[in-house]
C-alpha cells in the first residue's frame, strides 16, 4: 500500500512554462486529459491540437469517478497506445486529478502521472499528498490508491476562469489549515482582498506546505497531532452532510466543510477545548462566502439521520468515530463513542 515514492514534486509555474515541457518530447507517447472547461485558454488550445488524438476531454465532476467510466477510459488509453516511458498528463480540478491519478497508477501496473490543478480545492488540497480515487455506489472515494504524482506544476493563472462558488470552496480548506495549526495565517486571510495576485500565490504556497507536514511519512494511523487524520478536521460532519443531501449540488464540497468545522468547533468548545469566540471563524467563513447556518442539515430531528450516515465514514471503529478536535495548539484526535457523540450535537444545536 505505501509505496516507496516519498517526495511531494510541486512547483509554482505557469502555462507558458508547462506548454514548453509538454511539447518538447514524447509527444507520441504521453497521454493528456484535459478538463472541457478550460478549452477556451489559448495555452490549452495549443495543447489541445498538438496532442491530438491523444488528448481526452472531460467535463470535471463527481460523475466521472465511476468504476464504468474508468474501464471506458483505460480501454481508450490502451487504444490510442501507451507506453512504459509514456507520462499522463492531468489539467483539471479535484475530480480530474484523483481520475486521472487512479488512471496512471494502474495503467501497465503505474505510468508517471504530471499533475495541473486547476481549480483552488486542487492546487491547495487534492493535488498533494498521492491520493486517488473513485466512487462506488456504497459511497466516495471507496477505490483508489496511494500514487504521488511524479510532478504538480501549480498555474495561479488558471483561476481566473474559475467560477466564484469553487473559489470559495477552495478557501473553505485553506481555512481549515489555518484552524488546525494556529499562527498569523488567519490574519493574513483576513487582509486578503479576492484578487488573483501574489498574495493569494503565497495563501497557496503555505496552504501546500502546511499540507504536505501533514502527509509526508504517510501517517495516517498515528495519533499524534501531526497525523494525516487531522486534515478531517470538519470533514466527519462535513461528509455525513454532503451524503444526506445526496451530494446534489446546492451544497458543495467545501460548503459542506464549512459547516462541518464549525459543527466540530462546537463540539470543541463544548468538550472546554476550544475557547476563542466561534465568531471569529463565523466571519472568516462568511468572508469567503461560505454558508454558516446548519439548521437545514442538522436540527433535533436530523441527528439521527446524520449519525447514521457518520457510521460509513472511513474514520469509523466498532461504535467509536475519531472526530478532530481543537484546542490552543491546533488540531488533535478525539475518539468519541457514536452515544456521546449524539448526545453533544443534540446540546450545541
Ligand atoms: N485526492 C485527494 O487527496 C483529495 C482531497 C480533496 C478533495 N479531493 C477530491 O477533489 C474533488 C473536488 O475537486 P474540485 O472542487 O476541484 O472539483 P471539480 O474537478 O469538479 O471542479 C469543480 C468545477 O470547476 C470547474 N473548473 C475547474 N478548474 C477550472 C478553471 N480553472 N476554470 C473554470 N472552471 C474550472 C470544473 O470543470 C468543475 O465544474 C472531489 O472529487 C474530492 O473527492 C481529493
Ligand atoms: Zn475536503
Amino acid at each position: 500500500m505505501i509505496i516507496n515514492k516519498k517526495i511531494h514534486n510541486v512547483e509554482i509555474s505557469n502555462l507558458e512554462k508547462v506548454n514548453k515541457l509538454l511539447l518538447k518530447k514524447d509527444l507520441d507517447a504521453n497521454i493528456l486529459i484535459i478538463d472541457q472547461n478550460l478549452k477556451s485558454n489559448k495555452y490549452i488550445k495549443k495543447l489541445i491540437s498538438k496532442f491530438g488524438p491523444r488528448c481526452l476531454l472531460i467535463k470535471g465532476h463527481e460523475k466521472i469517478k465511476s468504476l464504468d467510466n474508468y474501464c471506458t477510459y483505460i480501454e481508450k488509453i490502451l487504444k490510442i497506445g501507451v507506453q512504459r516511458k509514456s507520462k499522463l498528463i492531468s489539467i483539471g480540478g479535484g475530480t480530474i486529478g484523483d481520475f486521472a491519478g487512479f488512471l496512471a497508477s494502474s495503467l501497465l501496473r503505474g505510468i508517471d502521472h504530471y499533475m495541473i490543478p486547476s481549480s483552488l480545492l486542487a492546487m491547495v488540497d487534492s493535488s498533494i499528498g498521492g491520493k486517488t480515487g473513485l466512487n462506488s455506489k456504497y459511497g466516495k472515494n471507496l477505490v483508489g490508491s496511494f500514487y504521488l504524482p511524479e510532478k504538480v506544476m501549480i498555474c495561479p493563472e488558471l483561476l481566473n476562469t474559475l467560477p466564484n462558488r469553487e473559489l470559495s470552496c477552495g478557501f473553505a480548506e485553506i481555512i481549515k489549515y489555518s484552524l488546525i495549526k494556529p499562527n498569523n495565517f488567519k490574519k493574513r486571510l483576513l487582509k486578503y482582498d479576492f484578487k488573483i495576485n501574489s498574495d493569494l500565490v503565497s495563501i497557496i504556497k503555505y496552504s501546500i506546505k502546511t499540507k504536505i507536514n501533514y502527509v509526508d511519512d504517510f501517517k495516517e494511523k498515528s495519533s499524534h497531532r501531526s497525523s494525516r487524520a487531522i486534515l478531517n478536521f470538519g470533514h466527519s460532519i462535513g461528509h455525513a452532510i454532503e451524503n444526506s443531501n445526496l451530494y446534489k449540488s446546492n451544497i458543495k464540497h467545501g460548503e459542506a466543510i464549512a459547516l462541518g468545522m464549525l459543527i466540530e468547533l462546537k463540539i470543541s468548545e463544548y468538550l472546554g477545548y476550544y475557547n476563542k469566540p466561534i465568531d471569529q471563524t463565523m466571519n472568516l467563513l462568511k468572508k469567503f462566502n461560505l454558508p454558516t447556518s446548519y439548521e437545514n442539515y442538522l436540527s433535533n430531528d436530523k441527528i439521527k439521520k446524520l449519525m447514521q450516515k457518520m457510521k460509513y465514514d472511513k474514520k469509523v471503529s466498532d461504535n467509536y468515530i475519531n472526530i478532530i478536535c481543537i484546542d490552543n495548539k491546533g488540531g488533535f484526535i478525539k475518539k468519541l463513542s457514536f452515544e456521546k457523540l449524539e448526545k453533544i450535537l443534540t446540546k450545541i444545536i
